[in-house]
């Protein structure tokens, strides 16, 4: 089934230069597309709404700062079952606890600093796509 998913290169992978590399490692899945991509810094309301659903657990403010403190790159990725795929293509959460191979088990420093957002889910992917792109069909 061809899904679309939205993956956000957070702050530290832009900061870092891995841009290439980890789209690199989306775009060799065959299938998958990149539909959309654009550097942006993105905004308070933006990522309130984005990531509202946390809003006073002890990481959220720290996580918004440092999604607000430069460019992240904002993607759209089309294809069969990506939105499962990509998110193991990024690995879990922590980076101490990804394997290598995964994208935060290569790359991935801290909890926060951890390169990359994907879509958990169907709704999620849904959601998310309307929050980063209102006008993309
Ligand atoms: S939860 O509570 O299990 O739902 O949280 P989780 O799904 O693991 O993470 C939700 C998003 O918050 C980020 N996160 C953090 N940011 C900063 N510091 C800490 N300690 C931290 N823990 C989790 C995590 O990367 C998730 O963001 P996205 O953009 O979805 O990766």
């Amino acid at each position: 089934m061809s899904q679309r998913t939205l993956v956000l290169l957070k702050p530290d992978a832009v900061r870092r230069g891995l841009i290439g590399e980890i789209l690199g490692r989306i775009e060799s899945k065959a299938g998958w597309t990149i539909a959309a991509l654009e550097l942006r810094t993105l905004d308070r309301a933006t990522l309130e709404t984005h990531y509202g659903e946390h809003e006073g657990k002890p990481f959220y403010e720290p996580l918004m700062q440092f999604m607000s403190s430069g460019p992240s790159a904002v993607v759209v990725v089309e294809g069969e079952r990506v939105i499962e795929g990509v998110r193991a293509l990024a690995g879990p959460t922590d980076p101490i606890a990804a394997a290598p191979g995964s994208i935060r088990g290569d790359f991935g420093t801290i909890v926060r600093e951890n390169l990359i957002h994907a879509s958990d889910s169907e709704e999620s992917a849904e959601r998310e796509l309307k929050i980063f792109f209102p006008n993309f069909s």
